[in-house]
């Protein structure tokens, strides 16, 4: 149990109190308080952009404070100079966008900077693969450790990642959502591992925008908004409304909007579509549709997508827009096809980090402000631009500001209106509100929606199954590359699903 702000709590293994930090001259922490005890699961919840990733930051020594009253990590100074110093102290983070090298293998990524050496100081390989590999069971992932970490999915990835903060067998561990590209059966191995951990005695702080986790996993909760803190306390005290309105300082009814629409015409068939991952798929879909693919990692929706939008060469099968079949050889075909695809990978896929949100929202879509000659249209550029900013609420400096200083949910907003810049008829969205918080989701759920009723067909994948079953007219399940469940609205539970997912 947190005490009332600004209290220092004496059983505390960090405390934090009155931090101050700023970016170019704009405050993102003013004097937020947030302690953690032994075997505690604290949440550190917030809007996108409300400082929880920077303060977590601090923990760990990447970034330092610019002012803080005390920090204090188990009676000593707190504040490391380098994350280096937090490691040896026993403070571990799972960063939010993945940090691993992706032409190194699994058992190379795990054991970084700390790779196990034989007698004559050479790495000793043998042991690397097999300190990896159990790691790897005690997250029930069979990943081959020897496979180079750029071929796995996302939420593979995720997992190497927590494996690799396992293996510092640290005393803090911060978890900066962990779960955001994972399915709930991952998720309930991740939550078992966590709890051992705090059986232990460990402290983790765990950040994630999926109330739902919350509730299920944590002790204690913090609430960051605009920079500062606005509550700690117990779980148990609240509940998912009370939550909310802390996080956002308002309620918000109906978080899945369902959107009833008169079925359009098919737009998009898919028809015996093998490729990379996918195995015989066929279905059809039509504009005004929200069409949701449910799976477990690995079970072939991203390989699907990318296939349908061309960025994977199709093996077997055929693929109709409106009737007309569309060769795609190249992601630039499905475009033309009026397919867009929105990447779960924001980091590697879908954006260009140097850049500004400007230059990232409108880059593919350039051809559409140019007039004859090449000369572009700077003013509608804009124009979209900012209908698209204030669309999704993109909170950033301006539109000049370069996407990597945005919070990762804030990105993922860029993403997705770069892609609805082109104006599409058949949209693939992977995981659209990966890393995106309560106020922000229902912006794009309102959006996805308006999108629908203005015809639009939709391929909805996503691992967040409240989200998936509010809002989709009808769920395809894959395993294994094949469509093994096909549902309507009304038939669809997560106990159904599952049973399909896993079979
Ligand atoms: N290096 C940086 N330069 C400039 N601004 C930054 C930098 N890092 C973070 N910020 C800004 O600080 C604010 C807080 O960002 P932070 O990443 O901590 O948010 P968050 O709570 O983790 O959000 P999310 O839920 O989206 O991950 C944001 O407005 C962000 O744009
Ligand atoms: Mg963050």
């Amino acid at each position: 149990m947190a005490p009332a702000p600004g209290t220092p709590d004496p059983d505390a293994i960090l405390d934090l109190r009155g931090v101050d930090k700023a970016f170019n001259g704009v405050s993102v922490l003013e004097g937020v308080d947030f302690s953690l005890r032994a075997g505690e699961i604290m949440a550190l919840i917030g809007e996108n952009g409300a400082g929880k990733s920077t303060l977590m930051r601090i923990v760990t020594g990447i970034i330092t404070a610019d002012r803080a009253t005390t920090m204090t990590w188990r009676g000593g100074p707190a504040g490391f100079a380098t994350p280096r110093r937090a490691m040896d102290a026993g403070i571990a983070m799972i960063h939010q966008e993945l940090n691993l090298l992706p032409h190194l293998t699994v058992a190379e990524n795990i054991g970084l900077g700390r790779e196990p050496l034989t007698r004559l100081g050479l790495i000793d390989r043998a042991r690397l693969r097999r300190d990896a590999a159990a790691l790897l069971a005690r997250l029930r992932q069979p990943i081959d450790v020897d496979r180079p970490v750029g071929t796995l999915s996302v939420g593979q990835q995720q997992m190497v990642e927590i494996a690799r903060a396992l293996s510092l067998d640290a005393r803090l561990l911060i978890m900066d959502e962990p779960t955001d590209a994972l399915t709930d059966v991952e998720t309930a191995v991740l939550f078992e591992v966590i709890r051992g951990l705090k059986a232990e005695g460990k402290g983790i702080v765990y950040i994630s925008h999926r109330l739902g986790e919350i509730f299920t996993l944590c002790d204690s909760v913090t609430v960051l908004r605009d920079g500062r803190t606005v509550h700690r306390g117990p779980v148990a005290e609240l509940d998912e409304a009370t939550l909310i309105r802390h996080m956002v300082g308002r309620a918000i009814t109906d978080q899945y909007p369902y959107l009833a629409c008169p079925p359009g015409p098919e737009r998009l068939a898919v028809e015996g579509v093998s490729a990379e991952g996918v195995r015989d798929v066929s279905f059809t879909a039509a504009g005004g549709e929200i069409v949701g693919f449910a799976g477990l990692m690995g079970a072939g929706r991203t390989e699907l997508g990318k296939a349908i939008f061309g960025a994977s060469p199709l093996r077997a099968g055929r693929i109709r827009v409106d009737g007309q079949e569309v060769r795609l050889r190249h992601p630039r075909d499905g475009i033309t096809a009026g397919i867009a695809y929105v990447p779960e990978d924001r980091k590697a896929e879908g954006l260009i980090q140097p850049h500004s949100i400007r230059t990232n929202m409108s880059l593919a879509a350039l051809a559409r402000f140019c007039r004859p000659g090449g000369v572009i249209r700077r003013a509608d550029e804009r124009a979209a631009v900012d209908r698209f900013m204030a669309a999704f609420a993109v909170r950033a400096r301006g539109i000049g500001a370069e996407v990597r200083t945005l919070s990762g949910g804030n990105q993922q907003k860029v993403s997705l209106a770069k892609a609805l810049m082109l104006s599409p008829r058949v949209v693939i969205l992977d995981e659209p509100t990966r890393g995106v918080d309560v106020g922000a989701r229902r912006e794009i759920y309102g959006l996805i929606n308006e999108l629908k009723a203005g015809g639009l067909c939709i391929l909805l994948m996503s691992s967040d199954m409240p989200e998936l079953l509010g809002l989709s007219d009808r769920i395809l399940v894959m395993a294994g590359g094949r469509l093994t469940g096909r549902f309507a609205r009304g038939e669809a539970t997560q106990e159904a699903i599952m049973a399909r997912a896993v079979g």
